[in-house]
């Protein structure tokens, strides 16, 4: 009981009571979402930007039992839906903002929704969802790796749930010293044409076969002339790398600084004497430079490929990001699956990147996204995986972070391998709207005391999403009552966004809420004005 007061006092808060609670969390995974729905369910945004002239590819997301039958109203005239599919093809050739109306049918039940298709000038207009094989494949990352995630992400059901991108990271190119053979060969032809390693014998064929499974695939270059792992890099081929891009198919670049610190030092009279990763920083225009001239280069072709920058955050990335035409940018270095991290240099824990985002959220809006590096869910390892070290409820923290912050959703684990637990925290469709709300706000803390964090993020229909966070060791239960600090006023119906359930109407003028939030987790909830 000494210890329940002792917090209490510490935290000196204006809740009505602050207690840490008597039992700790569980260490077992526990799943809170509820399974879908047999009957059909539409998921996924509810905008999707195109630029004019660029190919068209949209899968509708649902869920519920197969055979499904798909339809879309209004579908402006370019576009044709494969009513199996779900897969919305073509191509749109002038500016335009088009209100569809999306529908799924099966042998129970029918479902519809209001899908905005914006053609113009910008793409992402929300963070893009999807896979990349760094955190669990790092160096033996293969075309045939690559396919078989593509397969996962739709056997999972994952795709139903608006999971999209499938993206190659680093070692698709040839090496620059590596004895292995598979890494061995030219890093370019007679014309300087980049030339994958063997492990990539078709990047056509390739891309063709992710986008036929209705999902788009991404690519990993570096501006400098090596990658962060010394594979052959874009400096001075950027045009024909982001030409070569375009010709095999590819939707999405992930541009990484590495060895491009050591050009602007004037250091190139060797390439081969060019350190590989990481060093020296720069400001300003050496910056900027790099990832303007490969933003003009990729919006140069008649593709929408998502223009990634990755440089950790340097010389405040999110306030220039959007002008290169990019549409994500790092805001840190590597996060790694560890709740907290004391001795490394240049990589985060999920709480030192999770919660120090503050400064580039409201940088955060439709086509340009903070990114607080990938997801540390399921089997990780960077090459020998092991089942995240987080526990269950640092997991609920981590995803329910990311959505707040409106971050790209990258999953880092290799997807044959999930299990229940990993594949309902990235299949919960109520949260998953929370990082996908079309307004596109970041969310920042609002309330720091103690171990807590509270977080809130506003959403396009008027609406608050609020994760009360607990850091500490100990469970923690509080009545909250600082509505106002949120903004909310008058009666708020809440709803708790992981077990998809209304909890309580609360009267913000006199009520509060009663809050449990386990160590290292979070209570997700959805505010919403009654009427
Ligand atoms: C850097 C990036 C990682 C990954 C590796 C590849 O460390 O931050 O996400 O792309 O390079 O070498």
């Amino acid at each position: 009981m000494k210890s329940r007061l002792l917090l209490a006092l510490a935290l000196g808060l204006a809740w009505n009571t602050l207690l840490a609670a008597d039992t700790n969390a569980p260490a077992t995974p526990y799943i809170l979402t509820p399974a879908a729905p047999a009957t059909p369910r539409i998921n996924g945004a509810n905008v999707f930007g195109v630029r004019p002239g660029s190919p068209f590819l949209y899968t509708i997301a649902a869920t519920g039992d197969r055979p499904m039958k798909f339809s879309a109203r209004n579908l402006p005239r370019g576009l044709k839906l494969d009513a199996k599919t779900g897969q919305i093809t073509g191509m749109l050739k002038s500016q335009g903002e088009f209100i569809v109306t999306l529908g799924a049918k099966n042998s129970l039940g029918a479902a519809g929704k209001i899908f905005r298709i914006v053609c113009g000038d910008q793409i992402a207009l929300t963070p893009p969802m999807g896979w990349n094989s760094w955190n669990c494949f790092a160096h033996a990352v293969s075309a045939d790796r690559v396919k078989r995630a593509a397969d996962a992400m739709v056997k999972s059901g994952l795709i139903n749930h608006g999971w999209t991108y499938i993206n190659v990271d680093d070692y698709w190119e040839n090496h620059r010293s590596s004895k292995d053979p598979t890494l061995t060969g030219p890093f370019r032809d007679a014309k300087g044409f980049i030339v994958p390693n063997v492990r990539f014998p078709d990047m056509k064929g390739l891309a063709d076969y992710v986008h036929g499974l209705g999902l788009k695939i991404g690519l990993y270059s570096s501006p400098g002339p090596w990658t962060c792992g010394g594979c052959a890099g874009s400096w001075q081929h950027e045009q024909q790398d982001a030409q070569t891009y375009a010709k095999w198919g590819f939707d999405y670049l992930k541009y990484d600084w590495c060895s491009y610190g050591d050009v602007v030092s004037g250091l190139v009279t060797n390439v081969m004497k060019v350190k590989s990763s990481g060093t020296p920083h720069k400001t300003g225009d050496e910056a900027i430079h790099p990832y303007q001239l490969m933003g003009k280069f990729l919006r140069e072709q008649k593709r929408d490929i998502v223009f990634s920058l990755c440089q950790y955050g340097m010389d405040d990335v999110w306030k220039w990001g959007g002008s290169v035409n990019g549409n994500c940018w790092r805001t840190t270095g590597d996060i790694i699956d560890l709740w907290a991290t004391t001795d490394h240099k240049w990589q985060g824990s999920v709480t030192s990147i999770g919660f120090s985002q503050d400064a580039a959220a409201p940088f955060a809006k439709p086509g340009n996204w903070n990114d607080p590096d990938m997801l540390v869910v399921g089997e990780v390892g960077w090459g020998k995986t092991h089942p995240s070290r987080l526990t269950p409820d640092e997991q609920y923290t981590h995803i329910s972070l990311w959505c707040l912050l409106a971050a790209p959703l990258l999953i880092g684990c290799d997807m044959e391998k999930f299990d229940d637990f990993t594949l309902n925290l990235l299949s919960n469709d109520e949260v998953l709207a929370i990082d996908q709300d079309a307004l596109g706000k970041g969310a920042t803390c609002v309330i720091n005391h103690g171990d807590v964090r509270i977080y809130e993020k506003e959403l396009e229909d008027g609406g608050r999403a609020v994760g009360f966070f607990n850091l500490g060791a100990m469970p923690v239960e509080l009545k909250f009552n600082e509505f106002s600090r949120l903004g909310l006023a008058g009666k708020q119906n809440a709803r708790d966004l992981w077990r998809q359930k209304d909890v309580v109407a609360v009267d913000t003028a006199k009520d509060s809420l009663p809050l449990t939030i386990p160590a290292h987790g979070v209570l997700l909830y959805k505010f919403t004005a009654a009427k």
